[in-house]
């Protein structure tokens, strides 16, 4: 199946706040989904993508850290089994909130179980970048943003620049 890209949503756009539903089983419009997505993220140059940022609202998920990463992961129904009380501090991106970064701290290193594309129960441990991403990922399918961890004034701010951003964008 040919995966053409997908239109990516940014911020304030209210399915971003949404939280995303169970998929019941991971079938062919569920790997279709993911491999539309991994086509979305790849052609803006993204490391990882939540189903929330094309507008769908299943708890879908992929990543691909490239040469630093495992190769490409396609994520189902992630959840977090476990999480070190070891903390990290890391810039975040994300390709709902273009050009902005987040100083986020989060648990150092996950064991997160999912559903991967066949729809066999699978474990990602992880850390650094990758640990980043995949909790990053999963705020996302709980309607959580990576700039929910700023203060509010901060947060306005970024939302505003991304706004004024795409508004300019649309007119050229
Ligand atoms: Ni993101």
């Amino acid at each position: 199946m040919t995966a053409s890209p997908l239109a990516i949503i940014t911020v304030p756009h209210p399915v971003l706040k949404q939280k995303a539903a169970e998929v019941a089983r991971v079938d062919d419009a569920v790997r279709a989904q993911m491999d539309a997505m991994l086509a979305t993220m790849r052609a803006a140059a993204g490391i990882g993508l939540a189903a929330n940022q094309v507008g769908l609202l299943n708890r879908v998920l992929v990543m691909d850290l490239g040469e630093e990463g495992p190769g490409p992961i396609r994520m189902a129904n992630p959840r977090v089994l476990w999480a070190s009380e070891e903390r990290s501090a890391m810039d975040e991106g994300c390709l709902s909130i273009p050009g902005q970064q987040a100083l986020v701290e989060r648990p150092a290193r996950v064991r997160v179980a999912y559903l991967d594309h066949d729809g066999r129960a699978a474990e990602l441990e992880a850390s650094g970048l990758l640990s980043h991403c995949v909790q990053h990922e999963m705020d996302h399918l709980d309607g959580i943003l990576c700039i929910d961890y700023l203060s509010r004034l901060k947060r306005d701010i970024i939302v505003r620049k991304v706004q004024r951003a795409t508004r300019e964008a649309a007119r050229l």
